[in-house]
C-alpha cells in the first residue's frame, strides 16, 4: 500500500515515518514536509519518498502526481496549542483547518485508491459542539472542533473516502530532557489508571498506522482506543519479528 504522511518532520510524523519503514504491507511512503526529513540510518528507506512543499495549502501538479494511487493519508499538520502565541489566529486557523481541506482535496484530485483512508490527528478534549466554547483556549478549541466536523464531511462530499479522527491525549516521549521528565511522571501516574489522558509516541504512531493499513475501527478514536490499538499493534509486530 501507498501511504502519505503529512507533517513528516513533526514530533509524531517523524515516528510514523520510522515505523512505516518497518511495516511490510506499506510498500511506498510519501513523506510530505516543509523541509527534508531525517531518518534513522539503520533502517532501509528505499520505499520512502520525501516530497517538500513550501506551504501545506499549495500543491503543484508535480506534488499531486506523487499522491497518485495512495491508499491512505495520516494528517499530523497543525499549530499545536503551545505554539499559537507566535501567530495571528487567522494563520493558526489557516494551517490547522484550511490546509487540512486543501491537502485532502489535492490527494483526492490525484486519484487515490478506493477506499482512501484519511486519518486526522486531533486532541483529547476537543468539543463536538461548536456552540460550547471551552473556558481555556476556547477560540482554538472551537476551531479544532470545526475542523473535525469538516473532516467528517469528506466521505459525504467525495466517493470512496473513509475518515478517522484520532483524539490523542498528551504525547509522552523522551526527545528532550523535559519531555522525558513528563513522560516518566505519566508512567508513574498511569499505575493508578490514566487520570490524565496521555499516550507514548510509539503507541500513537502504531495505532494510526494500524488504522491506515488494516482499516478504520470507528470514526472517532479516543485516547484509550489509541493506547489499546497501539499496544496491540506493537505487540503483534514484536511477535512477528521474534
Ligand atoms: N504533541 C502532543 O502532545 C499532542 C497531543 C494531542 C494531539 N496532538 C496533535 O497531533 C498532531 C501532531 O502533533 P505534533 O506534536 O507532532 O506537532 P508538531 O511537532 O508541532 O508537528 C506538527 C506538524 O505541523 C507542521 N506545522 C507546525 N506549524 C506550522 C506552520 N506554522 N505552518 C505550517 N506547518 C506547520 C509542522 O511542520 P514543520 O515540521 O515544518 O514545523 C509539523 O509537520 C497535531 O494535530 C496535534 O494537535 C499532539
Amino acid at each position: 500500500m501507498k501511504l502519505i504522511v503529512a507533517g513528516a518532520t513533526g514530533l509524531l510524523g517523524t515516528e510514523i515515518i520510522r515505523q512505516s519503514l518497518q511495516i511490510p504491507e506499506i510498500t511506498q511512503v510519501i513523506a510530505l514536509a516543509r523541509k527534508p526529513i531525517q531518518t534513522d540510518g539503520s533502517l532501509d528507506s528505499s520505499k520512502l519518498k520525501s516530497v517538500i512543499i513550501q506551504d501545506y495549502g499549495e500543491y503543484s501538479d508535480e506534488v499531486k502526481s506523487e499522491f497518485d494511487g495512495a491508499d491512505a493519508c495520516i494528517w499530523t499538520v497543525a499549530i499545536t496549542p503551545f505554539r499559537t502565541r507566535s501567530f495571528d489566529f487567522a494563520e493558526v486557523k489557516r494551517v490547522c483547518q484550511d490546509c487540512t481541506k486543501l491537502g485532502f482535496e489535492a490527494m483526492y484530485q490525484a486519484g487515490p485508491t478506493r477506499p482512501f483512508r484519511f486519518i486526522y490527528l486531533s486532541a483529547d478534549g476537543t468539543p463536538r459542539d461548536p456552540s460550547k466554547k471551552p473556558a481555556i483556549m476556547g477560540e482554538y478549541q472551537v476551531m479544532r472542533c470545526n475542523t473535525e466536523l469538516m473532516v467528517f464531511e469528506f466521505p459525504k462530499e467525495k466517493k470512496g473516502v473513509e475518515v478517522c479522527i484520532a483524539q490523542a491525549g498528551v504525547i509522552a516521549n523522551s526527545t528532550t530532557w523535559s519531555r522525558a521528565l513528563v513522560a516518566n511522571l505519566f508512567r508513574v501516574v498511569n499505575f493508578i489508571g490514566r487520570p490524565f489522558p496521555n499516550i507514548d509516541r510509539n503507541e500513537l504512531a502504531a495505532a494510526v498506522l494500524d488504522q491506515a493499513v488494516n482499516g478504520i475501527e470507528k470514526e472517532t478514536l479516543s485516547n484509550a482506543d489509541l493506547v489499546r490499538l497501539g499496544q496491540q499493534a506493537l505487540k503483534a509486530r514484536k511477535s512477528q519479528t521474534s
